[in-house]
């Protein structure tokens, strides 16, 4: 569990290229201040602005994956649910243009069926806006779950197969990784998960396959750059071995 509170130096020949946040604690953070979840989830969205600030003033990190909303999130109250898109509809658009000053190109992962079209509309525009940014990738799962979207790369193997372009003898790990929502985005290298909780929920299980695990107790709405280089930091003390004997 992280618990370094200062932003010591990393070192930059170790740093992870993939990082993705499970932003969890809004509600108990809302709990603990008096105030709706709503307001929670408001609080966690500047923090996703500090987090995203950061790593790419570090340089280095090449993407970052930001969990705002799975698959298993429908569940949650109606009003909680459209409040969750309205803000982060708001955020895409108060934040597009400094993400694009920033040079850096905002991908969505995740289902489009049964999201509210504004939000398609936001995440399509942001894209496209930015599709050819390369400081830094961040991507947005958004009605995201990792079993759907290995069902969806399953399906697209299948109509290769189908198609007569591939053949079932050939199919291997690449055929189903070039179906996932990004194929460009490589393996994750580090998941961080905030407020506790040790489960991965339904997140890039196919791309967390070797990546390294990082929980803090800090609540999302928290987090900031202090927390990052903790968990950056604890991240490259590790020794990664990808099922081997050494780390690499
Ligand atoms: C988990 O906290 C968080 C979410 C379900 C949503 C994450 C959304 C944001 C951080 C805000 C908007 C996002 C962006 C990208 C601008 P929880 O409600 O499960 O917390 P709890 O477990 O303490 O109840």
């Amino acid at each position: 569990m992280s618990t370094s509170k200062n932003t010591d130096a990393l070192e930059p020949k170790r740093l992870p290229r993939h990082v993705a946040v499970i932003m969890d604690g809004n509600g108990r953070w809302a709990k603990k201040h008096g105030v709706t979840r709503l307001r929670g989830h408001e609080a966690g969205a500047k923090a996703v602005r500090a987090v995203i600030e950061a790593c790419r003033a570090i340089g280095g990190i090449e993407t970052l994956t930001l969990y705002a909303f799975s698959s298993e999130n429908w569940r949650r109250s109606k009003t909680e649910v459209s409040g969750l898109f309205r803000l982060l509809s708001k955020y895409i658009r108060l934040e597009l243009d400094n993400l694009n000053a920033e040079d850096i190109r905002v991908v969505f992962i995740g289902q489009t069926k049964g999201l509210p079209k504004r939000v398609i509309a936001d995440l399509e525009e942001s894209r496209e806006l930015t599709k050819n940014n390369r400081s830094m990738q961040v991507n947005f799962a958004v009605n995201y779950g990792a079993r759907a979207e290995i069902a969806d790369a399953c399906r697209a193997v299948a109509e290769e197969v189908k198609a007569g372009r591939l053949q079932t003898t050939n199919i291997d790990e690449e055929s189903v990784a070039r179906h996932l929502y990004d194929p460009s985005s490589r393996d994750l290298d580090l998941v961080i998960r905030t407020a506790g909780e040790m489960r991965l929920s339904n997140f890039m299980l196919w791309q967390a396959s070797y990546a390294e695990i990082v929980v803090t107790r800090t609540l999302w709405p928290d987090f900031r750059k202090r927390h990052l280089y903790s968990a950056l930091r604890e991240y490259q003390a590790r020794t990664r071995k990808f099922g081997g004997r050494r780390g690499r």
